[in-house]
């Protein structure tokens, strides 16, 4: 039998606790889960808001028209998705695609934490302004507007981590957008002079 890495075990297992998840109401309203998608030991993470439509029936990450133009910004930078991990703030579709609640954010990030902690990237990108502010807080930043910090590089430099956060609009931003996508596509290229 082959082995599986430390690092594919832990998010097996992150995979799994979030399947069996009922720690908000969201679960009685998901038809599947979203845990993330990709390679374990990228050097790039991209962190979204939550599924949508598409993702909770798939049960898996940017797979509707956001993750069209996701698709296309990777390859934009020279990426392939099999190469980079997808993950989002909350695992459940919150219907009808309205934002987050605070109580929810509250209850499932313990999961992005530890797939943060696992997999330990050189670049973090988050998607929008709830995947921004998330992420940036948690690392003691000031998470501004994303209209005004987009595309900035935060370093953190700590005992455990070299990493640099990037955060960017959400890609279904850009969809009835064009001036967005421009934005996006040079945001994207922060992700390379960071790695
Ligand atoms: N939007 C998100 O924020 N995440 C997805 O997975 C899909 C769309
Ligand atoms: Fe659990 Fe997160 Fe789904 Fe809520 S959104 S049920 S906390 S996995």
């Amino acid at each position: 039998m082959i082995s599986l890495s430390k690092i594919e075990k832990e998010i097996k297992k992150i995979e799994q606790d979030v399947t069996n998840c009922k720690r908000c109401d969201l679960w009685k309203t998901r038809n599947n889960p979203v845990a993330g998608e990709g390679s374990v030991t990228t050097k790039v993470m991209f962190i979204g808001e939550a599924p949508g439509y598409n993702e909770d029936m798939q049960g898996r990450p940017f797979v509707g028209k956001a993750g069209k133009i996701l698709d296309e910004l990777l390859y934009s930078v020279g990426f392939e998705r099999k190469e980079i991990y997808i993950a989002n703030i909350l695992k459940c579709r919150p219907l009808k695609n309205r934002n987050p609640l605070r109580k929810e954010i509250k209850a499932c990030t313990s999961y992005l934490d530890k797939q943060i902690m696992t997999m330990k990237p050189k670049v973090i990108v988050t998607l929008g302004n709830f995947a921004s502010s998330y992420v940036l807080e948690k690392f003691g930043f000031q998470a501004e507007r994303i209209g005004k910090i987009h595309g900035k590089i935060f370093h953190i430099k700590n005992l455990l981590f070299d990493t640099r956060i990037i955060p960017s609009y959400h890609p279904a931003a850009a969809v009835y957008n064009p001036n967005l996508k421009n934005a996006l596509m040079k945001d994207f290229k922060s992700i390379i002079e960071a790695i």
